[in-house]
């Protein structure tokens, strides 16, 4: 017999998303539906996924353990967002009116806007200020189902700045449910004050600040702004081959307004992933098809800068590509921590089927981080990140739009949300 100290029996649908992952065409197709499914997890991992006959033969529950009734929900791994910005101050909302009144994102970064007015707030936050403004957006996260995030700098583009955003993602990660996964991207634009001396710019990034960053163990993960105006395939090659080095892993955003080929870039220089994708190039397409790399698309970025063009999600899916979904959340191109709307968007307006959303949200998501080892599908050993969904059928989710039918989530085996109310007290930890 197994111990358990926490089980949820008899759910209507349990979704497992199990492997092997990273999952390719058809195998994107396979979410693991049981029917009537039971799981059951001790001291926060999961030790039986399965129907209720094998559970009552299996499993034993330790004194004082948790039954969940699932009858009625449906369960599915925890979400995994690999691309957020997270740790920003400021708000843009009235530079987002300007865009719906017909300004473009990029005639409004002329101007000296758009990432440079979160640049300027996040500077002037104290750690205190940023942290709480993370917490609460976890909160919102955990809330809408996610439990694991990538979070990453990059409104700091100094030392000092970059820093600060980097280590509030440490603290955060301490004191909340959600485990983060940290990436540095002092490379996410050339400052201001830097721009005439980019190349003091990237002397700075990667002789100072990327030093430091590894040091204090701030982030495993380095990313990268690859686009026109900012910075060029070839600049991005030197850097991310001199951040490789310094043993970070490697995500780029790429091929998002201009096709620049950052996408082939990332498959030919081992990226853990490549980001947007808005623009690929068939090439690109083949030579990630070919690749370990994922692609992570942001559907929320195309729906946001109100644009017609969106990735080819379903070409690269059929042509054999990682794909993986993420919020991209910030403050100027999706303004939102819910993977569930994300995941909304993918098969409304990236065509994708509602199962190959769910394994892009969850198992794929979780490898475009390098952890599905641990989390992003629910199988023996994994991590206990269940989310209970207050919906008879998986195709619910994307059906009735508007509304969170997040019921409870557990993390590490932990209710972190009941009934849709988080259970934690993140204010009292700060
Ligand atoms: O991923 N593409 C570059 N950066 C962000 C947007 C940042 C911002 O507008 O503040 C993105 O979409
Ligand atoms: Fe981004």
């Amino acid at each position: 017999m197994n111990q358990a100290d926490l089980a949820v029996l008899n759910c209507n649908q349990l979704l497992t998303c199990a492997g092997p992952i990273p999952k390719r065409k058809t195998e994107l197709q396979d979410i693991g539906l049981i029917k009537n499914g039971c799981i059951a997890s001790f001291e926060g991992k999961i030790v039986f996924v399965g129907g209720k006959e094998d559970f009552d033969r299996t499993v034993q529950m330790v004194d004082g353990g948790i039954v969940i009734d699932g009858k009625g929900l449906t369960g599915l791994p925890g979400f995994v967002d690999p691309h957020t910005h997270l740790p920003f101050a400021g708000s843009r909302e009235d530079e987002f009116n300007l865009r719906v009144k017909g300004y473009t994102y990029q005639q409004l970064a002329q101007q000296g806007l758009g990432i440079q007015t979160t640049v300027n707030a996040t500077r002037k936050a104290t750690d205190e200020e940023l942290l709480s403004l993370c917490l609460s957006r976890l909160d919102s996260m955990l809330v809408h189902g996610t439990t694991t995030t990538e979070a990453k700098s990059g409104y700091g583009l100094n030392k000092k700045d970059e820093l600060k955003q980097l280590r509030v993602l440490k603290k955060a990660n301490l004191v909340h449910p959600v485990d983060i996964v940290s990436t540095f991207m002092g490379a996410h634009e050339v400052p201001k004050e830097y721009k005439d001396r980019k190349a003091e710019y990237i002397y700075l990034l990667m002789q100072e600040i990327l030093p430091e960053v590894k040091n204090q163990n701030l982030a495993e993960f380095f990313d990268i702004f690859c686009e026109e105006g900012v910075y060029s395939v070839e600049e991005t090659r030197e850097i991310i081959n001199d951040a490789k080095k310094a043993g970070f892993k490697i995500k780029i955003h790429a091929d998002e307004f201009a096709p620049l080929g950052g996408a082939q870039l990332a498959a030919d220089e081992g990226a853990i992933s490549a980001e947007h994708l808005i623009v690929i190039t068939d090439l690109g397409i083949e030579k990630m098809a070919q690749s370990p790399t994922a692609a992570v698309l942001l559907p929320g970025v195309s729906f946001f800068l109100m644009q017609q063009k969106t990735a080819p999600a379903r070409r690269m899916v059929d042509q054999g590509v990682i794909v993986a979904l993420a919020t991209d959340f910030n403050p100027g191109s999706s303004m939102t921590e819910s993977m569930l709307f994300i995941l909304q968007l993918a098969v409304f307006i990236l065509k994708m089927g509602i199962e190959e959303a769910i394994n892009a949200s969850t198992a794929n998501a979780s490898y475009a981080l390098e952890k599905h080892e641990q989390v992003g599908s629910l199988e023996i050993g994994k991590k206990m990140d269940l989310v209970l969904w207050d919906v008879p059928t998986y195709p619910y989710l994307v059906y009735h739009l508007g509304v969170n039918p997040v019921k409870h989530v557990i993390k590490n085996g932990s209710i972190v949300v009941e009934d849709g109310r988080i259970r934690k007290t993140s204010d009292l930890l700060l």
